[in-house]
């Protein structure tokens, strides 16, 4: 990217003008997302999971934030995006407060809890017994500032857990977990919380919606419902923070947008029309992608294009920014070169959208009822001290390198 390159000159001319970091807030123009200084921004960046049980960002038994951000910024990526359930701000809501990270732990964890919790304090003293799990995101996010990495915060989950199956009771309006009521309280409380982050950048209304198994007391899982439930939800975090860019996912685990960039028929007279939010300028649409075993990229380009990237082209209705904010494959193998990651790898960048890979991990806490779970697919290793594979991670750096130009 050009804007990367006057900056890291810039910066090493006048090491002052790194106080020029982080140019928000972020706007979007056309199919671009805009820094306050004009500048088109492309979002490079990882995933770094808090969703899960203990609802603490991953890691940090192992590592102090600071390295794992030290990580993230040595691949030149730009960006993470940190999820949150929301049963962290139900707690803090309904239950008498933000639980400290040591109680948070026992919860998850059991006897184990204590001892994990000792090893996080070790990692990073700076946490104590009082610390709370929202304290621990501020603090993730203050060292994303230091370091000049964004922050996009992601609603993963309702209830903390691993995601996502049409089985686990997050899956849709009304599922078992998943009360829009609380949902909108949580975002709103997130996107205000977050004012005093001053690399926050934009926030992921939802994680993948996907239809209910067991369709129980769930509303009807169509576009319809989605548009009511997302722009009612964008329009309070808009007002509680207007700064920020929000990010649209769509439906069947967020691989399809299909209606919006040609603002089709939602069912009940509903339209998706960009031009008819006041904020008009903050709409962010953003997709995911797990083909695996994709044999053609032309296929998958296709694909892409028509479940929603086509909104980067001038000729949809709703042109907007599109972000994989989802993709990955496993760093055990060869899977970096196969015809999966090498097809995004060419055409994420081609098209200049941005991306976010999973994962920054290299084991959870806590993961399916599996403690200390070892992530395959993570780009660390399982005690998240060096990658785990030198050439999956030197194929995503050809990915970096291509998005930044
Ligand atoms: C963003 O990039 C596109 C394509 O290179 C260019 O046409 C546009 O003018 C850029 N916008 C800004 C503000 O630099
Ligand atoms: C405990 O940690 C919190 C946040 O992490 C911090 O604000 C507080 O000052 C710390 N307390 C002590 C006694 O160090």
């Amino acid at each position: 990217m050009h804007l990367f390159a006057v900056f890291l000159c810039a910066v090493t001319a006048f090491p002052s003008l790194l106080l020029a970091f982080p140019s928000v807030p972020f706007k979007t123009s056309s199919r671009w997302v805009v820094d306050s200084t004009g500048a088109n921004f492309t979002y490079i960046g990882v995933n770094w999971p808090g969703a899960a049980d203990v609802m603490i960002p991953e890691g940090l038994q192992y590592a102090s934030i600071e390295s794992i951000v030290s990580k993230i910024k040595s691949l030149k990526m730009n960006v993470v995006r940190l999820t949150f359930a929301i049963e962290m701000i139900d707690d803090i809501k309904d239950n008498g407060g933000d639980v400290t990270i040591q109680k948070a732990f026992t919860k998850a964890l059991g006897n184990n809890g204590a001892t994990v919790y000792q090893q996080v304090i070790k990692n990073n003293p700076q946490f104590n017994a009082s610390t709370t799990r929202l304290q621990v995101f501020d603090a993730v996010a203050a060292e994303c500032s230091k370091q000049g990495i964004y922050v996009h915060l992601d609603n993963h989950m309702s209830k903390g857990a691993w995601c996502c199956s049409t089985n686990d009771g997050n899956s849709w309006f009304g599922d078992t977990y998943f009360n829009a009521d609380k949902w909108k309280r949580g975002l709103q409380f997130m996107a205000d919380h977050s004012k005093s982050w001053s690399s926050m950048v934009s926030i992921g209304l939802r994680n993948e919606f996907r239809k209910p198994d067991n369709a129980g007391s769930s509303q009807a899982y169509n576009w319809q419902t989605w548009y009511t439930h997302m722009v009612a939800a964008a329009d309070l975090v808009n007002a509680a923070n207007p700064k920020i860019l929000i990010f649209f996912s769509g439906l069947d685990f967020d691989t399809t947008l299909s209606p919006i960039p040609g603002a089709g028929d939602l069912g009940g007279g509903k339209k998706f029309q960009k031009s008819s939010f006041k904020y008009v300028d903050k709409l962010v649409l953003e997709l995911h992608n797990y083909q695996n075993s994709a044999t053609s990229c032309d296929s998958m380009k296709s694909g892409l294009w028509n479940n929603g990237f086509k909104a980067l082209d001038a000729s949809s209705v709703n042109q907007m920014p599109v972000v994989l904010t989802e993709f990955g494959y496993s760093q055990t193998d060869s899977s970096y070169n196969g015809v999966y990651a090498s097809c995004l790898r060419k055409i994420i960048p081609e098209w200049d959208a941005g991306w976010m890979i999973w994962v920054m991990a290299g084991s959870y806490y806590i993961r399916s009822g599996t403690q200390d779970y070892e992530e395959s697919w993570g780009l660390v290793d399982h005690k998240w001290t060096g990658w785990r594979s030198a050439s999956a991670i030197k194929g995503l750096q050809q990915m970096i390198d291509a998005s930044l130009k």
